[in-house]
């Protein structure tokens, strides 16, 4: 994916001399024209720098050599991935000198020298998550910034997720299929780390690159939002918006701010309505390869909308009908709402959150809502017992159970009252 990043004054950007304070190169240093000016308030709201202070000695500082050694000196085969900012490796630190504790497995970006990021995007990066906390987010663990003679180093050291990006599971056709669940609980995951950005913390943080390669999973799947190199300061008091240089991915950014170069949180929204609808059709925001009518995900999607006969259709092959189609319309119809033109109309991301939860609840609650699969099967004789998927048999067991309780009334006519619910 193309990102769009307009830094084009990289090289002028002067570097430190030894490990940051991150102090005057932030790139949160916004105008005072952008910022609100509040002639009554006592006490100026807080800037990032300000709080990054507060916390900066929760980061580890370490030395090259350190990471180095982590890595086998960057071997090629401990890189786990590439994007802009440069390559990631898989490492393994030791507790800091003086410490007890297990050696520690870590992901380490290292800014590349002909990057399209670059050490601006670094120290926005420390900056952030060097302030925030929330489990869905990344954890960074520390950063190692030196000027040798030999050239200048930037590094990060993140907890290491080991299922790594979302895009990997549902763009890569060779790999294993995210179950519906699944899907569901990692698009609720990533909403809850954007409404924490958006409006739990004392200044308001605009994410602006929400794409499914930004949303890293750990163990157990649990989505963790990273890539916070485009992160900015959102708008004080009394303003709309923050005027900036169009940055993002294409794809991705609304156009609203594409249009303008006014962000807003709402922008972030906008992204997050295209991930949901890259999450339930397995399909990237662009495809070149297909057919041109369905090369851009948003044009396509609208030919087929959630309150259409044809709406199953565009959701992904390989969940091969194993999912609710109510919920599945909810969580389109959700989608639809983010990705409204006017960003105003868009909903805030506490409220996306709150009607994922709903929708994860209401599926949970009930079997009102069978797997397409099953409907269709419901036309004819059900399949089968051993054609079924294995989901779906445990699924039509629930369901004959609580049709023997339904006096004379047959399996049969039981799921055709559930499909005429669900339609
Ligand atoms: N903390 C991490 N743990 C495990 N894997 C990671 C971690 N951070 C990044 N990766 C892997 O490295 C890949 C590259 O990440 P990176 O953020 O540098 O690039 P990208 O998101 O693909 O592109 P872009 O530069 O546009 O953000 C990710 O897709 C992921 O597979
Ligand atoms: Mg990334």
């Amino acid at each position: 994916m193309i990102c769009f990043n307009q830094f084009k004054d990289r090289s002028k950007t002067r570097l430190q001399k030894s490990a940051p304070t991150l102090k005057s190169q932030s790139k949160f240093n916004v105008s005072e024209s952008e910022r609100a000016t509040s002639s009554c308030s006592a006490t100026p709201p807080r800037r990032i720098t300000e709080i990054y202070e507060e916390k900066a000695q929760n980061l580890r500082v370490f030395t090259f050599a350190e990471l180095k050694q982590a890595t086998n000196n960057f071997n090629r085969l401990l890189k786990i991935g590439e994007g802009g900012f440069g390559c990631v490796y898989k490492g393994t630190i030791n507790p800091p000198e003086g410490k007890a504790g297990d050696p520690m497995i870590v992901a380490i970006k290292k800014l590349s020298k002909d990057g399209c990021q670059g050490h601006k995007q670094w120290v926005a990066e420390v900056q952030i998550l060097g302030v925030v906390d929330h489990p869905n987010l990344v954890k960074l663990i520390g950063y190692c910034a030196v000027d040798a003679e030999r050239g200048i180093q930037r590094l990060l050291v993140f907890e290491y997720m080991p299922k790594k990006s979302l895009d990997e599971h549902i763009f890569n056709r060779a790999g294993s299929t995210l179950s519906w669940e699944r899907r569901l609980q990692i698009i609720l995951g990533a909403a809850e780390g954007l409404a924490y950005l958006h409006e739990e913390l004392e200044i308001q943080v605009i994410y602006r690159d929400f794409k499914s390669s930004n949303i890293l999973l750990d163990g157990e799947f649990k989505a963790k939002l990273s890539d916070f190199g485009l992160a900015r300061e959102g708008p004080t008091a009394g303003h709309t918006h923050v005027s900036t240089a169009v940055v993002g991915t294409y794809g991705y950014a609304a156009p609203d701010y594409i249009e303008t170069g006014h962000l807003t949180s709402k922008s972030d929204v906008w992204s997050f309505g295209v991930v949901v609808y890259e999450m339930l059709t397995g399909r990237r925001s662009l495809e070149r390869e297909l057919p041109k009518p369905e090369q851009k995900l948003l044009e396509w999607v609208k030919q087929n909308p959630a309150d259409s006969r044809r709406f199953s259709m565009i959701i992904d092959p390989r969940l091969e009908n194993d999912y609710p189609l109510s919920a599945a319309r909810k969580v389109a119809k959700l989608a639809d709402s983010c990705l409204v033109r006017s960003g105003k109309e868009r909903p805030k991301m506490s409220k996306v959150v709150e009607a994922l939860k709903d929708i994860i609840a209401e599926a949970a609650a009930c079997v009102e809502s069978p797997p397409v699969k099953y409907l269709e099967d419901a036309e004819d004789s059900p399949a089968p017992a051993e054609q079924m998927a294995p989901s779906i048999k445990r699924r039509f067991t629930h369901l004959a159970k609580i049709s023997e309780n339904l006096d004379g009334v047959n399996t049969r006519r039981f799921m055709m009252m559930q499909r005429a619910k669900v339609t």
